[in-house]
Parts: C-alpha cells; sequence; structure tokens
C-alpha cells in the first residue's frame, strides 16, 4: 500500500515537473524531403510544446554560402519570394520547386515566455531534375578487330544522371557475359560516365546505338546512330602496293631509256620552240608551258 503510495507520488512529481519546465518544442514529419522540380513540397516544422502565445518564427535556408532568410518578420524573402506560403503554424510551402531550391533549411522558433525559450530544426531538401537529351557520340565506321568508343553526356539532371546504352532497340548488358547475344563483344560500360568502349569490334557489333540517361526524376535519349564495322582487307592492301612500286619502276626505267636514247635532249628543244611563240601571248603564256611540260611527261611513262 505504502509503496503503491510512494510510486503514484513519484508519478505525479514526475508529471509536474516536466509541467513546470516550459519549453518550445519542435518535431517535423520528414526531415529529408525531395520533389521534382516545378512541383511543390512542404517543409514540415511542427510545434511540439509552447506556452508563449505569439512565438516568433523564422526560416532560414543553409547553402555553401552561408544562411539566408526565407521567411522573416512575418514575410516570405528571399530566394522563396512568390513561390512559398506558411502554414500554421510554422510549416514552409514552397509551391514551385526550381534545381536552386535544393538546400537545407532551418526552421527556428523563439518562444520569449518559455524557460527554454528557443528550437529549431534543420530539413534537408532535394530538388530532383529530369534529365534533358544527352549529348551521344557514335563513330560512323570502325575496322574490323580496331577498338572503338561511344560516348554520351548529360549535365542538367539532378541527381547526376546513370546512363544505358541500346543497340537495334535492345539494352546492351553492363557485362556481356552475362547476354548469349552479347557473350562474344568485346566491349565495357560504364553506366556513372557513359562510355561504352569495345576492346575489338566484330562484325556483329555493327548496328543503330542509341543512349538514355536517367535519375529517379526520369529520363532522356538520343537519336539512334548508326555505326559500320569494315574489313580491312590486306590482300588488297599487298596488291595495291605492289601496283604502285610496279608503276613507279615503269616510270623510273622509262626515264632511264628516254636519256640513253637520248630523247630527253630532242625533247627539250622541242619545248624550247614551243616557247619562243607563246612568249608573246602573255597570259596564256604560262599555261602552254605547262601543257607542254605535262605532255613531254606522259610520253615518256608510254
Ligand atoms: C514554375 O516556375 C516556372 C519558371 O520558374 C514556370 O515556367 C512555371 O510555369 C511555374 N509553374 C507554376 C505551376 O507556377
Ligand atoms: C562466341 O564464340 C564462340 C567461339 O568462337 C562460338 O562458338 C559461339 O557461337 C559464339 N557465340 C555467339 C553468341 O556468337
Amino acid at each position: 500500500m505504502a509503496k503503491a503510495r510512494l510510486a503514484c507520488l513519484l508519478t505525479l512529481l514526475s508529471t509536474h515537473c516536466y509541467l513546470s519546465v516550459l519549453a518550445v518544442v519542435l518535431k517535423t514529419n520528414n526531415d529529408s524531403p525531395w520533389t521534382d522540380e516545378f512541383d511543390k513540397i512542404e517543409l514540415s516544422c511542427l510545434i511540439e510544446s509552447i506556452s508563449t502565445t505569439n512565438p516568433r518564427i523564422e526560416w532560414k535556408k543553409i547553402t555553401n554560402d552561408g544562411p539566408s532568410y526565407v521567411y522573416f518578420d512575418k514575410k516570405i524573402s528571399g530566394d522563396l519570394e512568390n513561390r512559398a506560403v506558411i502554414r500554421e503554424p510554422a510549416t514552409l510551402l514552397i509551391t514551385n520547386a526550381t534545381r536552386s531550391d535544393t538546400a537545407k533549411y532551418r526552421c527556428e522558433v523563439t518562444a520569449a515566455d518559455d524557460q527554454k525559450s528557443f528550437d529549431e530544426i534543420v530539413i534537408n531538401l532535394v530538388v530532383r531534375v529530369k534529365p534533358v537529351v544527352p549529348k551521344c557520340s557514335v563513330p560512323k565506321s570502325v575496322p574490323f578487330g580496331k577498338s572503338a568508343e561511344l560516348s554520351c553526356v548529360e549535365e542538367e539532371g539532378f541527381p547526376k544522371s546513370q546512363y544505358q546504352w541500346f543497340k537495334n532497340r535492345e539494352e546492351i548488358p553492363d557485362d556481356p557475359k552475362t547476354s548469349l547475344k552479347f557473350f562474344n563483344s568485346s566491349y565495357m560500360l560504364n553506366a556513372e560516365t557513359g562510355t561504352l568502349k569495345f576492346i575489338a569490334v566484330r562484325k556483329e557489333d555493327a548496328g543503330e546505338y542509341f543512349c538514355r540517361a536517367k535519375n529517379d526524376a526520369g529520363y532522356a535519349e538520343c537519336a539512334p546512330q548508326k555505326m559500320e564495322v569494315y574489313d580491312i582487307d590486306i590482300v588488297g592492301i599487298i596488291l595495291g602496293v605492289l601496283v604502285v612500286v610496279v608503276v613507279l619502276l615503269c616510270i623510273t626505267v622509262g626515264i632511264c631509256c628516254a636519256y640513253k636514247r637520248g630523247y630527253f635532249s630532242s625533247q627539250k628543244q622541242t619545248g624550247n620552240n614551243y616557247k619562243v611563240p607563246a612568249k608573246g601571248d602573255g597570259v596564256d603564256y604560262v599555261r602552254t608551258e605547262d601543257e607542254g611540260d605535262f605532255r613531254h611527261k606522259s610520253s615518256f611513262v608510254i
């Protein structure tokens, strides 16, 4: 009986004690809210306990440049002017969020008549931004067996975009070994940077490629671009080189023969004969001489 009474007394005392400390206490429903750009968002600041009837309520935005007022003297100001309202008692409602609203916000309540007369809570707001159409670069044609790099860049999205690549409308898996279709392809895909790198392209890698940049807010894609893979024809190259060598040989031999038979000196004289009458008609002079020389050379080859 006595014990029960004591317990009762203690309970009463502690309750009384709690009530006698007049304190302002804040809480929030969500200390890290997010929204999409141009949407609305609530930064909740609830007063759990207060005795003062007319507390002072302020909101500050805290960025790397330091804090600035967004609600002061019962008015929305600064970055949020005309884009926010206060909902009683202290919740801040942003009606049209922009990307620059991503920041920490501090709700501060000063209650002069309370013993503990000040409390604050910090809310971390993220405004997500949809990616815009990424810039994609796909090489038009790549020699078989050579390396190739496809790149994709998008810089508006927030949080930062991640990347996916598609070939002929089918998503390319991060690891070629996980897919039968891409099993033998030598690519490396980096979803963070957007690069798709082939170490050695195969014929099967030819196709239409496009990239998608995505984040929590949405995604955007670039137009498909064709990548062709062509053979470097070794036999063709050797034949080509041979033909050039043979032609050069013929020319050399031809010139030698011409020298030996004395054609060169007699042709030169003919050239001089051309020049003499040509000198008279000024403008045409140079061209006539050039044509004359050209004809001489071709006659050597033949
Ligand atoms: C939000 O702001 C943007 C520009 O900052 C404007 O284009 C858009 O119309 C606004 N939306 C609303 C619902 O007011
Ligand atoms: C991959 O290469 C191996 C050996 O060259 C071949 O047997 C297999 O069919 C190829 N797979 C695909 C999907 O092309």
